[in-house]
């Protein structure tokens, strides 16, 4: 079994839900506080022991590179004005992993954008960590737990999942399970990309940001012809592969945040808030002041 040493994060959104922000700024960026979002699925990655990582791009979004890069003038600056925290924060950023970019060069869906991954993937099993899904790493981080599913499985398709509501569902991929599905792994052996009507779905386990695919993911990326809203769908690949290489869902311990929603990146800036040793106590206070306005 070979080890996971890659991981590959699609960046290619448009982002049209949140603008204006999103016009100059790419989505990946909006901070969780001080921090850009994609620094915390980065960070996940590192957790795990993944350092190479490619951020799949699209149109303007050389802010993303720039984040990741060394900045040796704002360093000398910080360092300049004592400010020596600060700048070894900067710097560490730039020196957690080894990343590389590869533009997306028309939006056909996440299916497409994964497939952009091949040359720098080659034919191992990778992770993929989606953007839009925020999961909170304290106790683990998620993908490493589903690493570790991929070891227990020895070379399983892994699945990031969590149980969701029933009007949630049309939202995401949601997992067939082989037989029960109450444990916290289980295998799979269908997936239905969006299901229209709760009753389309064959369980209440929705995929959530969260995969370890095998090499052979990009020989069935190639052969998927465009599913759900005209786009190729990573969800239909993943189905087809499920007849060479076992599927499993793995249900991550973290809390997830639907960061591509506007209420879920506000619940998400709140949580990460509270936790901070600087602000969290303030920011209590503040919600106990509003509470009591009620
Ligand atoms: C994608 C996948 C879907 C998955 C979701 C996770 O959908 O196609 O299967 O459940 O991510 O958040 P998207 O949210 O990009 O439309």
């Amino acid at each position: 079994m070979q080890k996971i040493t890659k991981a590959v994060i699609p960046a290619a959104g448009l982002g049209t839900r949140f603008l204006p922000a999103t016009k100059a700024l790419p989505k990946e960026m909006l901070p969780i506080v001080d921090i850009p979002n994609i620094q915390y699925i980065v960070e996940e990655a590192v957790k795990a022991g993944i350092k190479d990582i490619l951020i799949i791009i699209s149109g303007a979004k050389e802010t993303i590179e720039d984040h990741f890069d060394v900045n040796a003038e704002l360093e000398m600056r910080l360092r300049a004005s004592g400010k020596d925290e600060q700048a070894d924060q900067i710097r560490a950023i730039a020196d957690m992993a080894n990343i590389v970019y590869i533009r997306q060069k028309e939006p056909k869906g996440l299916g497409h954008a994964v497939l952009s991954a091949k040359p720098f993937v080659g034919n191992e099993p990778f992770a993929v960590l989606l953007g839009d899904d925020l999961i909170t790493d304290d106790i683990k981080p998620a993908i490493g737990e589903l690493i570790e599913a991929y070891e227990e499985t020895n070379g399983g398709t892994i699945l990031g999942c969590k149980r969701v509501p029933q009007n949630l569902l049309k939202k995401y991929g949601v997992v067939k399970p082989v037989g029960e599905s109450n444990s916290t792994m289980f295998q799979v052996n269908d997936m239905v990309e969006k299901p229209k009507d709760p009753s389309l779905a064959p369980s209440d386990v929705a995929v959530l940001g969260r995969y370890v695919l095998p090499g052979s993911i990009f020989h069935y990326l190639e052969n998927t012809k465009p599913g759900v809203g005209g786009e190729i769908q990573l969800t239909d690949a993943i189905k087809a592969s499920m007849e060479t290489n076992p599927c499993y869902a793995k249900v991550f311990t973290g809390t997830r945040y639907d960061i591509g929603d506007k209420f879920g990146y506000v619940k998400a800036i709140i949580d990460y808030a509270l936790k901070r040793d600087d602000i969290g106590e303030q920011v209590k206070s503040y919600i106990k002041e509003l509470a009591n306005q009620d």
